[in-house]
């Protein structure tokens, strides 16, 4: 796995998403009652490139799903743009969206469900060699998925072929579920929290196993996770989305060693990672862990996305809320070398002190680290093995 230090980014986007939107309608529950909408993902931009992964990180809720989805044309926008190769894409539905997923595939959580019982690896991997027109004769197909199966470490490859999911293990068939999206030969892969479900012994390996994939296929990746330590190690660009909204990206290292968005400062301070908090117990948990740099005031739940705050969706939970934050959205401040942060307090007329950093009021709760990590963060021992192998 290679450091994540680059910040380039003159590569050309392969896939854009430009201000993209998504309302969920909701069944009524009663006849005569106003029609609701859940605000699923509201002015959502990105961009991914080849060979370089976008880690999309929010606590549980925040709309990154959504994002996926959106992207894979799972979900149709309510309002907005997506581009590949600069090319707006309006596929719903017969050849042309079979065209777009050959080079946009997904790469789901949980493995368990993503695999068909019924049906052996063979069959798992052959569709799609088939659907895309890549395999021509039954010996192309049988050589084209021994290939599959020796990029993604599944070997001999005899010994996967013929087995059913029931017979490999949750990380042979996240490896089986990559080696699937693979067989697309795509461009870009959507990787929805693709360790989340799997042992932690097995998650650094199925990390590395997208990193080697990202860099030799040249694959733009987008990579979903709760966990910043991860996102900082594996992506070469991190996004933080909050109830719907992006708040801060830019390249990983400044992201998170330099965050500015109050929120991504919170979501810093519930995560455990050994090089920005120094040290650890003999067990390996992080003092970090009880020494946040900005728990939080007032509410600890995400809003409700049926009826959001106005603004800026973070105010009722933010320490540093000014009257502004509540009626408008806030532009995007670009803080230089590719960072921005969408926050009232980095507006050129804002250059206050907290604007600066100096955030004075103590804010933990104990409340946060289960309630903004949807899943177990990787265990220091794994964070340290990821630093040691990046060294
Ligand atoms: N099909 C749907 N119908 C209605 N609401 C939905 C639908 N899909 C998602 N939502 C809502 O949209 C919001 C964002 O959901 P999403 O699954 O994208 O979040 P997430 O960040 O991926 O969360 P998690 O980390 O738990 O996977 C949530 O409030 C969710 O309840
Ligand atoms: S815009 Fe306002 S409420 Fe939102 S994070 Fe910044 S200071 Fe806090
Ligand atoms: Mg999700």
């Amino acid at each position: 796995m290679s450091t994540n230090t680059a910040t380039s980014t003159t590569a050309e986007p392969v896939l854009e998403a430009v201000h993209l939107r998504k309302v969920f309608p909701l069944h009524k529950v009663k006849p005569f009652s106003p029609p609701q909408v859940v605000h699923a993902v509201e002015d959502a931009s990105l961009a991914l490139r080849p060979g370089r992964a976008t880690a999309l990180v929010g606590e549980s809720g925040s709309g990154k799903t959504t994002v996926a989805r959106l992207l894979a044309r799972l979900y149709t926008p309510t309002a907005g743009t997506i581009r590949y190769r600069e090319e707006t894409v309006k596929a719903r539905g017969g050849t042309a969206l079979r065209a777009y997923r050959r080079h946009v595939q997904m790469v789901f959580q949980d493995p368990f469900s993503s695999l068909n019982p019924t049906h052996t690896v063979r069959h798992h991997l052959s569709r799609p060699l088939r659907i895309h027109g890549h395999a021509h004769s039954a010996a192309e197909e049988t050589r084209l998925i021994t290939s599959l199966l020796e990029r993604v470490n599944l070997t001999p490859a005899e010994q996967f072929i013929h087995k059913f999911p029931h017979q490999l293990s949750g990380g042979q068939r996240q490896r089986v579920a990559i080696a699937r999206a693979l067989a697309a030969k795509p461009s870009v892969l959507l990787a929805d929290e693709p360790v989340s479900m799997l042992d932690v012994s097995i998650r650094l390996d199925v990390l590395n196993l997208l990193s080697r994939l990202k860099e030799e296929e040249d694959l733009a990746l987008l990579f979903i996770t709760h966990d910043l330590a991860s996102a900082r190690y594996f992506a070469e660009e991190t996004l933080v989305m909050y109830a719907g909204q992006m708040v801060e990206g830019g390249p990983s290292e400044e992201v998170i060693q330099r965050s500015k968005h109050p929120y991504t400062q919170l979501l810093l301070s519930a995560a455990p990672d050994p090089d920005r908090f120094g040290s650890s117990d003999q067990q390996g948990n992080s003092k970090g862990w009880l020494q946040p740099a900005l728990p939080t005031s007032g509410s600890v739940e995400l809003p409700s996305l049926i009826n959001p705050p106005g603004g800026c969706r973070f105010h009722p939970r933010c320490p540093h809320a000014m009257p502004v934050c509540s009626q408008q959205f806030p532009p995007r401040t670009e803080l230089g070398g590719g960072h921005w942060v969408n926050c009232f307090l980095y507006g050129a007329e804002n250059k206050t002190d907290q604007a600066r950093g100096l955030f004075t009021r103590p804010l933990w709760s104990p409340a946060l680290p289960s309630v903004l990590t949807g899943c177990r963060p990787l265990p220091i021992r794994i964070i340290r093995r990821i630093n040691e192998h990046n060294r």
